[in-house]
């Protein structure tokens, strides 16, 4: 008999999970919840939030779930892992220990510090005065500054300061103001890296781990870098900077010695590994760390995996990945999202999306922000979908995926015209 998944979480990632692991020849159903209108054709969405660990649990028990695949980072670090674990359910996701490394920046920081994984200098402050004062120190010694709120803040509790003035002004809103609620009761001060940004993605069973690709998102909503931060408005892999060279020094002095850190404080790693690093021209220093895939980037890794994604999940799972291998593809994926007018502000919901029905067959979309109303699909969230293309090299997936991207529209569509750009360049 086939397997039954149920895959937690309903944006742009989920959607590629769902859509990888709907190919495997091993499963015979998936579950999403909560899911979005994009899964429906495989998977089976069931109204269950994905904080509602207990009723996600109750679902998994009473559904003779064999896999469970935890997309976003909220239901980990609230443990679902270890509620599910101690219910006997496999589940790919770390521990709400394990899971620190994302969800704790003084966590992450301080364990980098023992054991010698490079990453920016930093201190941690409970006291604003303090943090000011090393913020000066470092503007002194020419460095720079990079203000960040210690806990989950959705990617906007970091302030890369261009001034002393600038660093002083995130210390107060978020130590004094608490802009960023109890997330800002600690603060970290950190030296500010000069080189290109890249994310590698790696899974790790607790002590082996299988590396994945490499990939660069997007952050920023406007061509060229510029505006408000988003979650990511398009990503594409293997940038030409991740070179075999690269890739090799990323695993001997990041990946490796993470997965024997956190063995060693008792918390073994289990699942995603998303580093995302600054490449410097000292070889490359540990930005952050997520416990999950990103998003938009899993939309790009999971066409370019090869292998049947299940059989590697599950050995994670089961601790057993030494033996795995995965194949990629060759060539590369492009990602570009499409968002709502407004977004990373506030925005319309309800506009019709039309054009899918007219997109190429290998034009791949995730849909996110979406709802079905009278039989129309239409716009319900920020990032509303990523098109997605897959070909024999970067230059050609970037022309491919903007002439699919012209077909599709909805009132106010915003997205942006240079993801992957960078690349060519280089290319
Ligand atoms: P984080 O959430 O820590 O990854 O920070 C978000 C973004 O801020 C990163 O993707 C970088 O663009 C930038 N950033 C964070 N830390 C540094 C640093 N030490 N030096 C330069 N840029 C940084
Ligand atoms: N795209 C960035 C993230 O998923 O955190």
């Amino acid at each position: 008999m086939g397997k039954k998944l149920l895959v937690v979480g309903s944006g742009g990632r989920e959607h590629a999970l769902v859509w990888k692991l709907a190919q495997s020849q091993e499963v015979e159903k998936i579950y999403a919840a909560p899911g979005n209108p994009g899964m429906r054709q495989l998977a089976e969405c069931v109204d269950i939030a994905v904080e509602n660990v207990e009723a996600l649990c109750d679902f998994a028990m009473q559904n003779n779930i064999d896999l469970t695949v935890v997309g976003p980072e909220a239901p980990l670090t609230l443990g679902i892992a270890d509620r599910f674990k101690e219910q006997g359910l496999q589940i790919f996701g770390p521990s709400a220990a394990a899971a620190r490394l994302e969800g704790s920046k003084a966590f992450s920081k301080n364990l980098f510090k023992k054991y010698g994984i490079p990453t920016a200098d930093f201190e941690v402050f409970d006291d604003a005065q303090k943090a000011r004062e090393y913020a000066h120190k470092l503007f002194e010694q020419g460095q720079g500054a990079v203000v960040k709120a210690d806990g989950l803040a959705a990617g906007k509790g970091v302030v890369v300061a261009q001034s002393f003035a600038e660093a002083e002004e995130a210390i107060d809103s978020i130590m004094m103001d608490k802009t960023f609620g109890a997330a800002g009761d600690k603060i970290l001060v950190e030296e500010c890296l000069q080189g290109e940004e890249l994310s590698f993605f790696a899974i790790s069973d607790g002590s082996d781990y299988l590396a994945l690709l490499s990939a660069q998102d997007h952050k920023r909503i406007f061509d060229n870098d510029q505006g408000p931060n988003t979650g990511g408005m398009g990503a594409y892999t293997n940038p030409p900077i991740y070179t075999e060279e690269l890739k090799q020094s990323i695993i001997r002095e990041v990946i490796e010695p993470t997965i024997q850190a956190m063995q060693a404080e008792g918390c073994p790693y289990q699942g995603v590994l998303y580093a995302g690093l600054m490449i410097t021209p000292n070889g490359p220093k540990v930005l952050e760390y997520n416990a999950r895939f990103g998003d938009p980037e899993a939309q790009v890794l999971m066409p370019m995996i090869k292998s049947d994604l299940l059989p590697i999940l599950e050995a994670a799972a089961r601790g057993e990945l030494k033996d795995i291998t995965v194949e990629i593809n060759p060539g590369a994926c492009v990602g570009v999202v499409l968002a709502a007018g407004g977004y990373p502000g506030s925005y319309d919901k309800g506009d019709v999306i039309t054009g899918l029905d007219q997109l190429n067959d290998e034009t791949i979309v995730f849909q996110a922000g979406t709802a079905i109303k009278n039989d129309q699909l239409v716009t319900a969230g920020g990032r509303v979908m990523a098109v997605v293309v897959q070909a024999d090299s970067i230059s050609a997936a970037i022309s491919k995926v903007y002439g699919e991207v012209e077909k599709i529209h909805f009132d106010k569509m915003q997205y942006r015209h240079d993801i992957a750009r960078k690349a060519l360049r280089k290319e």
